[in-house]
């Protein structure tokens, strides 16, 4: 769904006036009105003014930042506020606070941090959501909910344990299914009693911190309950939300690409999907646009909201670099260009005090409208103005698919062997990249996704194959789709149990291939593959061909000669074996190599740093976003008529068309 009574993209973000004085307020107001802004986040850290004590409830201050946000005509995304204790909670009922993975009870501090099985918390955290809910259902600025901020973490205390232990019930049913499962006769593990199952941390299964488990299938089912258990509090929150306002949606903010929580387990209990992006430093562009599709992958291709941003700078890392001029401007429309329908800030205005302080703000300390952030705020509040309602809604008709999977994440992450140098992330990033740069549009799905879009699937270092998959990726090659997988893919079951077959298991019929046995090696170790004249590390599977022809072999070594890449034919279609972790180079040959045989390269491919993505809104308008990264103008030749919703400007195909260094277009298509 997209979140009804917009008329334009929300624009705003986090807005905590209980920080100041409220004359300030007045002020905030003022620059708010100037710089476009319309929607605030409020409440996510203000349990311990709304609730001082736990017999006492205090709305005072929130009635007031939503009747004063009414008054100015903005919306609110209210918060529940469930994320950050009270300090007299944590006081009051100590098994709210966690237990780390080294075994030690923390005590009240920081936030993000209770126990996702404490009855406590679980209660007042419900309780608070329900007073929230009664009272503000109906007001006038209530746009949306937000449960919580950024759920994550992991707890391993006793209540844990023991919801551990219910989970595990519930899935295996027996303590035979489940030392079936875990094979547990490998060092004597079979256990003849529930309660002898202990949640897996550095002092029972684990050695050399959370990705060295001695045995995967129990640690995995640790990862997979914690994603459950945190589900549960925001399940609980959103019940009550919902038993006093039906209609209002509901979102929690995620993370992207945040390993410890397997969204699409969440994915169906959102009503949309929103997430806070702060990409890494020196991280291509095509870094958050994977995390964008990824997003918008968990409701199915429906729009998401970007629910934070940094106008300026973080500043949690060692080094917080400031967006230069233009980048904040080429973030937002690169977040809407990847299917968000709200732009937000994380923050309005800075924080006097505390770890925050420091991170930028549409407002700083000293409340100016005349500062560059500001300036560029404002004016990126006008350009959404102008855009109107002309995105909302769009969808993405891509004809490509990544396969994005939380299982094969963790699964390949704590293996021990071939290589703990294999990154999941990096591996997919870098078929992601291939493909975005190709000038393809890409979803990025879960495995249980409708494969029928799709003419491409990639599916590089898909470890773990559950369900029917295979068969679904065999019906993708046998209608004349084109398949991709590579190194360690097809290697494991929902258990982590090894497939009693030729690698890559049941992915080896569709790839013509058995992989006989794999080399590891240190990074600095390169192999050759000279068809592409690229290099390839880490892990060198050695292929033997069962029906695949090679396109590119290995250079060097015992197995020099021998595949590093095969296409196998498989009815109208295509499956495709990466052997090896290939230089980006090498990556983008082959992935290229398979979208032409779809004719799915893009018309401006020619013009490095510049992106595009299509989006095609409700009556079928094509809206084509080139976004240009490079630091120089880029001058195109427009591939058909269009007419720019920025500037207005109509374009005829074969006519020049220039991006201003960093700057963005949006074609409405003829
Ligand atoms: C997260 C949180 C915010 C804030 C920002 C700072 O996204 O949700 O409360 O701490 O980070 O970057
Ligand atoms: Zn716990």
């Amino acid at each position: 769904m997209t979140v009804p009574g917009t008329p334009k993209i929300p624009y705003g973000g986090d807005y905590n006036p209980e920080q100041w004085p409220e004359p300030v307020w007045d002020e905030d107001h003022r620059l708010f009105t100037r710089a476009g802004i319309d929607t605030l986040t409020v409440g996510v850290f203000s349990w311990s003014l709304t609730q001082p004590a736990e017999e006492t409830y205090d709305f005072t201050i929130l009635d007031r930042v939503l009747d004063r946000a009414a008054a100015e005509g903005r919306q609110v995304c209210l918060a529940t506020g469930t994320a950050a204790l009270p300090p007299w909670l944590a006081k009051k009922y100590p098994d709210v606070n966690r237990t780390d993975f080294e075994g030690r009870r923390h005590r009240y501090g920081q936030r993000h941090n209770f126990c996702p099985s404490s009855p406590a918390y679980r209660r007042l955290a419900t309780q608070m959501a329900g007073r929230l809910a009664e009272r503000y259902a109906q007001h006038p600025a209530l746009l949306a909910w937000h449960i919580n901020n950024e759920y994550g973490g992991t707890c391993y205390c006793d209540l844990c344990a023991e919801a551990f232990r219910e989970w595990l019930r519930d899935k295996y049913a027996t303590l035979d299914a489940l030392n079936d499962a875990w094979c547990t006769t490998f060092w004597s593990h079979g256990y003849t009693a529930w309660e002898e199952i202990e949640p897996p941390n550095a002092l029972t299964e684990h050695w050399r911190g959370p990705d060295h488990t001695a045995f995967q299938g129990t640690t995995l089912d640790y990862f997979r309950f914690t994603t459950d258990a945190l589900l549960g509090c925001f399940l609980a929150e959103k019940e009550v939300i919902r038993a006093h306002d039906p209609d209002t949606p509901v979102t929690t903010n995620f993370m992207g690409m945040f390993r410890p929580l397997d969204y699409h387990r969440w994915a169906p209990h959102l009503d949309f999907a929103s997430w806070d992006s702060y990409p890494p430093l020196d991280a291509p562009p095509t870094w958050p646009a994977l995390a964008h599709d990824l997003m918008r992958g968990l409701k199915d291709g429906a729009p998401f909201w970007l629910m934070e941003q940094t106008p300026s700078t973080t500043a949690c890392r060692d080094v917080n670099p400031l967006r230069r001029p233009g980048e904040l401007r080429l973030a937002t429309f690169q977040a809407i260009a990847h299917g968000a329908d709200a732009a937000l800030y994380f923050q309005m205005r800075a924080s006097r005090g505390a770890c925050e302080k420091y991170h930028g703000a549409v407002i700083g300390h000293a409340g100016r409208d005349d500062t560059r952030v500001f300036r560029e705020v404002a004016e990126l509040g006008r350009e959404l103005e102008l855009l109107g309602s002309s995105t909302l809604g769009a969808r993405t008709p891509a004809r490509t698919a990544l396969v994005f999977d939380w299982d094969s994440w963790w699964a390949l992450e704590i293996s021990d062997g071939p290589s703990r140098l294999v990154k999941y992330q990096e591996v997919v990033h870098a078929y992601y990249r291939a493909a975005r740069e190709a000038g393809a549009d890409v979803d990025v799905i879960p495995q249980t996704a409708d494969l029928t879009p799709y003419d491409v699937v990639l599916a590089p270092a898909l470890h773990m194959i559950k369900g029917d998959l295979a068969t679904r990726l065999e019906a993708v090659a046998a209608r004349g789709g084109t398949v991709l997988t590579t190194f360690l893919s097809g290697r494991v079951d929902e258990h982590d149990r090894a497939f009693l077959t030729d690698v890559p298991g049941p992915l080896a019929p569709l790839m013509g291939v058995r992989v006989d046995e794999w080399d590891s090696r240190p990074p600095e170790f390169v192999q050759t593959v000279p068809e592409l004249e690229a290099q390839a590390r880490l892990v060198f599977e050695i292929v033997l061909p069962r029906g695949a022809e090679p396109v590119a072999t290995y250079g060097t070594d015992f197995y020099a000669g021998t595949p590093a890449v095969t296409r196998n034919r498989y009815g109208d279609g295509e499956g495709w074996y990466v052997a090896t972790a290939l230089d980006q180079s090498g990556v983008d040959q082959v992935v290229r190599r398979v979208l032409a045989r779809h004719d799915l390269i893009g018309p401006y491919t020619e013009h490095p740093g510049l992106e595009t993505a299509t989006r095609v809104t409700a009556d079928g308008t094509r809206l084509l976003f080139l976004l240009n990264h490079a630091p120089e103008p880029a001058r195109l030749t427009a591939h058909t008529t269009a007419t720019d919703l920025l500037t207005g400007k109509r374009v005829e195909e074969g006519e020049p068309l220039t991006l201003d260094p960093l700057g963005t277009a949006i074609l409405r298509l003829q």
